[in-house]
């Protein structure tokens, strides 16, 4: 009598696949992230970074280095760090920066974000920002990697060990602690009162909630949308701010393990080219800014898919609950809970990870292990 025991099925803990399970972990990816990293007081305490207070306060740009998924994550950064420390933050993908004559300084901060800590580019570039003399802070999720030791500092994220070569809960796990230590800047350098900083942690703190419940409400609406749309050739994704980012990454998703032809804009450049794309029945997929009435981004996205809708696209929206311009226009609707701006991106690409991951199973395709894709790409 022979039991048949499944290394990797234990392992995936009952999951369909590892894909499936660490997008479940996407809440308890933010809350570990978050954790012990407020003083009894609720100030924010990264003395793990090892890097000096002066040193901080003296920062005056931050340049973002990664690839994929990572880069998408500073570039959410970026509209929260420019707007809470009114430091420059630019985003730059590793090899793009690794060649060019990239102007560092002392004082610039140079951030790596990598979820492996293994990807040849990012180590490269980290290399390249060193020899300039600036300082480097890794974000990573693996504990003693190549990035993290050949940086000045780490912050870790604590996602947890992330399997399926789609990265998901590394993802959100990168944009929250990208956010602490913008808080933290804005803490040294006095750019925020306290006041401020305790309320922007308060709503980080809620997020684990509210991805939660897209998980629990919105799966159903997701696995009917992808059976409805898994025969379609192509998909736009369009996002503005802080939805842009998050639009490129589901476009990557779908890409990545769908091989379904995405490509991802800024909202705002539709009239500009993109719009020529859309046909009768092209699915688009729009991420609807939140605060309704008190964002002027939101009627602008708002009149982007009617545009779009007038020329016969397949309109799917992520959008805030009960949203009526959207119930107005959309074809399917991705809600999320109310949540501010800058905390969207941590609910909205839930839903886009889950709708990738729906299209590549009922294609048939192996979610965890895409055709042509590594887990970490450990070659320039
Ligand atoms: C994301 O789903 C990817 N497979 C890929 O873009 C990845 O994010 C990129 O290669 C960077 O990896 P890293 O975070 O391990 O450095």
């Amino acid at each position: 009598y022979t039991v048949d025991w499944d290394a990797s099925a234990a392992e995936k803990g009952g999951w369909d696949s590892f894909m499936d399970k660490e997008i479940h972990e996407d809440p308890a990816a933010v809350q570990r992230t978050l954790l012990g990293r407020l003083n009894k007081d609720g100030d924010l305490n990264l003395d793990e970074v090892h890097i000096d207070e002066h040193d901080f306060k003296a920062v005056d740009k931050i340049i973002v280095i990664a690839c994929g998924t990572a880069s998408y994550a500073g570039m959410v950064a970026k509209y929260a760090i420019e707007h809470w420390v009114r430091i420059p933050v630019e985003v730059e993908l590793a090899h793009e920066f690794r060649y060019r004559d990239p102007i560092l300084t002392p004082r610039t901060l140079v951030v790596a974000i990598s979820q492996s800590g293994e990807t040849m580019d990012t180590l490269m570039a980290l290399r390249h920002a060193r020899e300039q003399g600036s300082k480097v802070l890794a974000i990573c999720n693996t504990q003693g990697a190549s990035i993290p030791r050949e940086s000045d500092a780490v912050l870790y994220t604590h996602a947890g060990p992330e399997v399926a070569v789609a990265s998901t809960k590394a993802f959100v796990a990168q944009i929250t602690a990208a956010y602490l230590l913008g808080l933290y800047l804005a803490q040294v350098k006095g750019a925020m009162f306290r006041d401020e900083i305790h309320q922007v942690l308060d709503s980080l703190k809620q997020m684990p909630a509210k991805i939660q419940w897209v998980i629990d409400t919105q799966t159903a609406t997701i696995a009917e949308a992808a059976k409805r749309m898994v025969d379609a050739k192509s998909f736009l994704f369009l996002g503005r701010h802080v939805g842009y980012p998050v639009a490129l990454e589901g476009a990557l998703k779908l890409k990545e393990i769908a091989y379904t032809f995405t490509e991802g804009f800024a909202a705002g450049e539709l009239k500009h080219g993109p719009i020529a794309l859309v046909d009768e029945g092209e699915p688009v997929v729009f991420i609807v800014p939140p605060e309704r009435g008190r964002n002027v981004l939101h009627a602008k996205v708002i009149s982007g898919i009617e545009e779009v809708k007038a020329r016969g696209a397949f309109i799917i929206a992520v959008a805030e609950e009960g949203d009526p311009d959207v119930e107005r226009y959309a074809d399917v609707v991705f809600w999320r809970p109310k949540a501010p701006t800058l905390m969207s991106p941590l609910v909205d690409v839930v839903p886009l990870q889950l709708f990738a991951m729906d299209m590549a199973n009922l294609k048939g395709y192996d979610v965890d292990k895409p055709r042509n894709l590594a887990k970490s790409v450990t070659v320039e």
